[in-house]
């Protein structure tokens, strides 16, 4: 399975969550290609690079670009891998699209606010425009920073209801420890022993159990993703 980690946004935790499920697939034994798209940041191919220097868990990570989705790029390489993660740029453009037409699973991370739900428009356009390529692309919402005890995250599903997408039932709580497990080249899985790891573990299950229902039985093209009440797509934003 192929999974691309998207948002209109930086800062949502795409790339923390991408090496973190990354880092638990390997500790699973299963086979992991990690796909830093993002050139400018590279945050994961920099991890990648701490991760060996502190001898910790690494999945094979490679840097590519707007090209990914050539025969001979992201198509040939993730043949050997059991799960591939794409991480992309927190800006839409090229690699986001060539990331999308790739991959079978679109990732969202979004955090609880009515703003952040707002802010998925430009993305969800891109994923339609996607799927006019690619009808199989799944897209699934995956809450994140979440501080359970609040009321804003339990309304977090009814305002993401107006995307039409499917949320995973886990959740990532706003939690420290992904902010420090970076700095020795851990991750949460490795560096974090209570809920933040559990979270994360159950995020993957869950992905697992997603791609495991959809090669028993692919589902139907999902709908056209829905949009937010507000705001109106915005101009120029929308993937050409
Ligand atoms: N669940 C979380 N709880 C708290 N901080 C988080 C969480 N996920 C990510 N972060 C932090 O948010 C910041 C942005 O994360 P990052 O993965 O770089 O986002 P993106 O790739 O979407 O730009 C980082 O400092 C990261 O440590
Ligand atoms: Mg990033």
């Amino acid at each position: 399975m192929k999974i691309a980690l998207v948002s209109s946004k930086g800062g949502v935790g795409k790339s923390s969550l991408a090496i973190a499920l990354a880092v638990e697939g390997v500790l699973r034994g299963h086979r992991i290609l990690l796909v830093d798209g993002d050139r400018d940041q590279a945050t994961c191919l920099t991890w990648a690079e701490t991760a060996v220097a502190h001898q910790q868990p690494v999945p094979t990570v490679v840097g590519l670009g707007a090209g990914m989705h050539q025969p001979d790029q992201l198509p040939r390489l993730a043949a050997d891998y059991d799960l591939t993660l794409v991480d992309t740029p927190g800006r839409l453009g090229d690699v986001q699209r060539a990331a999308l037409i790739t991959c079978d699973v679109a990732l969202l991370p979004v955090s609880p606010s009515v703003t952040e739900t707002w802010a998925l428009a430009p993305t969800l356009a891109v994923l339609q425009d996607a799927r006019a390529i690619k009808p199989a692309l799944q897209a699934v919402l995956v809450l994140t920073r979440v501080n359970a005890a609040t009321a804003l995250a339990r309304a977090a599903r009814d305002n993401l209801a107006a995307t039409t997408l499917p949320v995973l039932r886990s959740q990532l709580g706003a939690r420290v420890a992904w902010m420090e497990c970076h700095a020795r080249g851990q991750s949460v899985p490795t560096y974090a022993k209570g809920p933040a790891a559990q979270e994360l573990t159950a995020v993957y299950d869950e992905l697992m159990e997603y791609a495991r229902a959809e090669e028993a039985a692919p589902r139907r093209p999902q709908d056209a993703a829905g949009h937010p009440d507000r705001p109106p797509r915005r101009r120029g934003v929308r993937a050409g």
